[in-house]
């Protein structure tokens, strides 16, 4: 049995073979040929976050394959009053197939993980946002961007950016990351992203101006300067971050042909300029309709493990 808690843990292989079967399944479903490959099964998603994309495309998705999924929030199970989280998934998943968790802290899932007897799959957590990268990287395979990334990341190092590090990593592209001084991504997963690099040949380089990162990108991607749970940080981050907006001129600097990704939501006139936003709409919305293929990938995958 396998959980999906990071990249890190899976093979350039592995990775590929999941958004594979995703694009199989995404081609069916567009022909209306319906396998339901999860039958009767359930998958539990535990949110102790705010989601749209996540919660809309997992639910979505089980039904697709033939399941059922049900929506866990923290106000209404006893988690989050307190229960402990090795006793809530020992009860969870004695009682569902899979369980999808969005949350605050990494060990989190580790330790839900570590007493589930079901795959884990990562909605995200404050270290890592593995399931939209499956998305971003399928976006990029439909659009014909996936030869020879040399992907700019702009803003903040947060769970996106070190998300993006693996992938970098796991699949031997160039990444290059810009945020603000102080606002770097965590040294840890860094040199364990350098680490991976050196067997697969990717490039991953840090800078503190945006200019020199995205110069000659074929890929520039962003996300918000604030996310779930810095919110009292808002005001200042937006101070700081000025000069980090995703706009015209930054992608002037780009590849004329460069794609603009966002895992969503947008902040129009904070990480990026609502032209550019608006200029690139098409692909940032197959993306986000990839998560739900992606994850059906993902869930058929798992399944396939135990
Ligand atoms: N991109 C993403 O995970 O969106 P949600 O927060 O809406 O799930
Ligand atoms: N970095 C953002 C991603 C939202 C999908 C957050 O954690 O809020």
């Amino acid at each position: 049995m396998r959980h999906f808690l990071t990249l890190k843990d899976f093979t350039k292989d592995e990775i590929l073979e999941i958004i594979d079967i995703g694009l199989e399944i995404k081609k069916n479903l567009k022909s209306k040929i319906y396998k339901k490959e999860l039958e009767n099964q359930t998958l539990g998603m535990i949110f102790e976050k705010s989601s749209t994309r996540t919660r809309v495309s997992f639910e979505t998705g089980m039904f697709q394959l033939g399941g059922h999924a049900l929506f866990l929030s923290n106000r209404d199970i006893h988690l989050g009053r307190g229960e402990p989280i090795k006793d809530t998934a020992r009860v969870i998943s004695s009682m569902c197939d899979m369980v999808m968790i969005r949350t605050f802290e990494h060990s989190m899932i580790e330790e839900f993980a570590s007493y589930s007897k079901v795959p884990i799959i990562n909605g995200l957590t404050d270290s890592y946002h593995p399931v939209q990268l499956l998305a971003d990287y399928m976006t990029l395979v439909e659009h014909s961007a996936s030869e020879n990334i040399v992907c700019a990341y702009v803003g903040d190092g947060n769970n996106m950016t070190h998300s993006w590090m693996m992938l970098a990593a796991k699949l031997g592209f160039e990444l290059r990351i810009a945020t603000p001084v102080g606002y770097e991504v965590d040294q840890t997963v860094l040199a364990d992203a350098q680490e991976l690099a050196c067997e697969s040949g990717a490039k991953i380089i840090t800078y503190n101006d945006p200019k020199e990162a995205v110069k000659g990108a074929t890929v520039v991607t962003t996300d918000t300067w604030t996310s779930m749970g810095q919110e009292e940080e808002k005001e200042e981050r937006i101070k700081i971050f000025k000069g980090f907006m995703v706009d015209e001129n930054m992608m002037s600097l780009a590849q004329s042909d460069a794609k603009f990704l966002h895992c969503l939501p947008a902040y129009r006139g904070l990480e990026v300029s609502e032209e550019t936003f608006e200029k690139h709409s098409k692909i940032v919305f197959d993306e986000a309709e990839n998560r739900l293929h992606a994850q059906k990938g993902l869930m058929v995958w798992l399944d396939k493990q135990r």
